[in-house]
């Protein structure tokens, strides 16, 4: 977690660090701080609170100076957040001054060897042990900041991504990245240092993706030299173009990421299957999938790995692959997979789901499938990103930048990306008729088209939030392939109006939450018009009779939930197997109008972080 920025170039480097961090507050948002450097100088403004409050302190210290700089914002790990803990940290000279995104884990024991010889701290972070080993090193060997930083990080063991400046090299930033993101934009004699492409896209599109273990000497009117950590070899940088513009990554008069994110699904949904859905010649063609089609169709099983909305996509895609495909697929969080001694084969598939693709857990998932002899196939919406390149294959959402902390687009993009999977599996391994197969790609053509009738519940999502607002509970149900929906649902509400919320599948509602259910608590219930639907109307019935307030998602045109329930939101109707990819789209506007009527940030939800880089 936490974002990082730095520049170095001849424009004023305070805004830009100060917009960029602004960018990246998805990735933490609990302190903020800037160290700004004339080359002669270092200055450093640092606070408790949101990039807003930083630049605030920044008027009060009058504090705008110098080209190159170093900014950061946190999502606490070591020590509480408060001014103290909040990046930039000097070190103990205050010749040099670090920013950090990541875990130095063995922090402890560095700490007490340089307390021996004299050092002290002011912060509990792991970041300023990091900075005064540094110190050291360039102290006892006479290093310059490269190679110190070099030898220092050959000490720690963790993940970061770092960017260091030193008062006695001016024009140089240095930089380094394990397990952590880090991307360096090249302008004309300018850099940019950051946690990804966001807080340079309107500066340059070209772009240099460090890899694990790399360290990056960046220096003005040079080119960035890029040297292994661990043995010293030289890297040719490949520097990228990328294809993000600046409006994907502005509200585009949106009241929030959230609100727009949700609105872009139509729109997303088609650029996840454009080149790849082809319906009239009754194909579907994903590179990944393609290359690899023996291995998928002799799989043993699929396990799914991924953390938060990922998983409930997962979840929905276990669903899907094995009515269609007859693939058995196991679906595990990735921080419990990873420590659980799975039995995984060269038999196995892996598939890995990450919007970011840098989520830590589902990270070391990988590569102990790949150790296994595993082969891991991706589904990432970031292009570029660690898992992406992890992964033996994959295919990309396509979904664009998400930034909103809760997720939206992402979930029915990766929905859509597996089902396509699913169908070409389907039709090579011969578990779906061909008539079902034209049936399917027709209607998954027209989801864009479904999903923006389903928005078209906007108003009224509005108006039960506001009946609903100030309820404790809430109880998501569904059954099928809407469980995983019901699930999704309720984290959706928990995460951005801070309300308790649980998803079950409606039968097991009698093993435990009917308990739950008086006059007071609002229950959302999928019930669209398919297999279960007799079954779900009498889950309903019963929490009827305990006097539940029920919201119904309904198939437009349903007359018996409706005479049943409190309150209805229709979707259009569409085959089973894609109703997730609408039955959400209500789910997702109720809670961000919960959360919008509460008053709560809903971009920036308290205590979360979109990208998870820490276990
Ligand atoms: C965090 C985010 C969630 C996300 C989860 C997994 O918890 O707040 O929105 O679903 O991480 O992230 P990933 O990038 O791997 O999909």
């Amino acid at each position: 977690m936490c974002g990082i920025v730095g520049y170095i170039g001849h424009r004023a480097a305070q805004p830009i660090i100060l917009k960029g961090l602004q960018r990246l507050e998805y990735r933490g948002y609990d302190s903020a701080g800037i160290a700004l450097f004339d080359g002669a100088r270092i200055r450093l403004s640092k606070t408790k609170g949101k990039v807003s409050d930083l630049q605030e302190k920044i008027n009060s210290d009058h504090n705008n100076v110098g080209n190159i700089g170093i900014g950061h914002t946190r999502w606490a790990t070591h020590g509480v957040p408060n001014d103290t803990n909040a990046h930039p940290h000097y070190s103990n000279s205050g010749d040099l001054v670090i920013i950090h995104n990541g875990i130095i884990e063995n922090y402890a024991s560095i700490k007490k060897e340089l307390s021996k010889r004299g050092y002290t701290f002011q912060s509990d972070t792991d970041t300023e042990v990091l900075v005064n080993l540094i110190e050291d090193v360039q102290k006892n060997g006479g290093f310059k900041l490269g190679k110190a930083v070099q030898i220092a990080l050959n000490q720690v063991v963790g993940a970061y991504a770092i960017a260091v400046i030193d008062i006695k090299k001016p024009n140089e930033i240095v930089a380094a990245r394990l397990g952590s993101p880090l991307a360096i934009g090249v302008g004309e004699n300018e850099y940019f240092i950051a946690s990804d492409a966001s807080p340079f896209i309107e500066y340059t599109n070209d772009a240099i993706y460090l890899e694990d273990e790399e360290l990056a000497i960046i220096r003005l009117h040079k080119e960035t030299k890029i040297r292994k950590i661990k043995d010293d070899s030289l890297v040719s940088p490949y520097i990228q173009q990328l294809k993000l513009n600046i409006d994907q990554i502005e509200k585009g008069g949106y009241a929030h990421f959230m609100l727009k994110e949700i609105f872009e699904q139509p729109q997303a949904i088609k650029d996840t299957y454009r080149g790849r859905l082809l319906v009239n010649q009754g194909l579907i063609k994903m590179a990944g999938v393609e290359d690899n089609l023996e291995k998928f169709i002799n799989a043993q099983k699929i396990t799914i790995v991924a953390c938060g909305t990922s998983w409930h996509a997962g979840l929905v895609a276990e669903y899907i692959f094995e009515d269609l495909a007859r693939i058995p697929v196991e679906v595990e969080y990735a921080s419990e997979f990873r420590y659980r001694n799975p039995v995984i084969s060269a038999k196995d598939i892996v598939v890995a789901i990450s919007q970011s693709g840098e989520t830590a857990d589902t990270l070391a998932a990988i590569k102990l499938a790949k150790a296994q002899g595993a082969f891991v196939f991706g589904v990432c919406n970031v292009v570029g990103s660690s898992i992406s390149r992890e992964t033996d294959a994959g295919a990309y959402t396509h979904a664009g930048p998400e930034i909103g902390v809760a997720s939206t687009k992402a979930f029915t993009t990766q929905i859509t990306v597996l089902t396509m999977m699913a169908l070409r599996l389907a039709k090579a391994k011969g578990t779906i008729s061909n008539s079902d197969y034209k049936r399917h790609l027709v209607e998954l053509e027209t989801t864009p088209t479904k999903v923006e009738q389903a928005l078209k519940s906007d108003a009224l999502s509005k108006q039960i939030a506001a009946v609903y607002k100030d309820v404790p509970n809430a109880l998501y149900l569904g059954r099928g392939f809407n469980f995983p929906v019901a699930l999704e649902g309720a984290l959706k509400l928990k995460e951005i109006s801070y309300i308790h919320a649980e998803g079950y599948p409606a039968a097991e509602m009698k093993h435990g939450p009917i308990a739950l259910i008086d006059e007071h608590m609002p229950i959302v219930v999928i019930a669209t018009k398919y297999g279960h639907y007799e079954k779900i109307v009498s889950n309903i019935q019963e929490i009827k009779s305990r006097k539940g307030k029920i919201i119904g998602i309904v198939t437009k045109g349903d007359t018996e939930v409706k005479a049943l329930a409190d309150h209805v939101i229709e979707v259009p109707e569409t085959l089973e197997l894609l109703s997730p990819l609408v039955t959400t789209i209500p789910l997702q506007l109720l809670s961000y109008y919960i959360a919008v009527l509460l008053e709560k940030n809903v971009d920036q939800p308290r205590n979360l972080a979109k990208s998870v880089t820490v276990e």
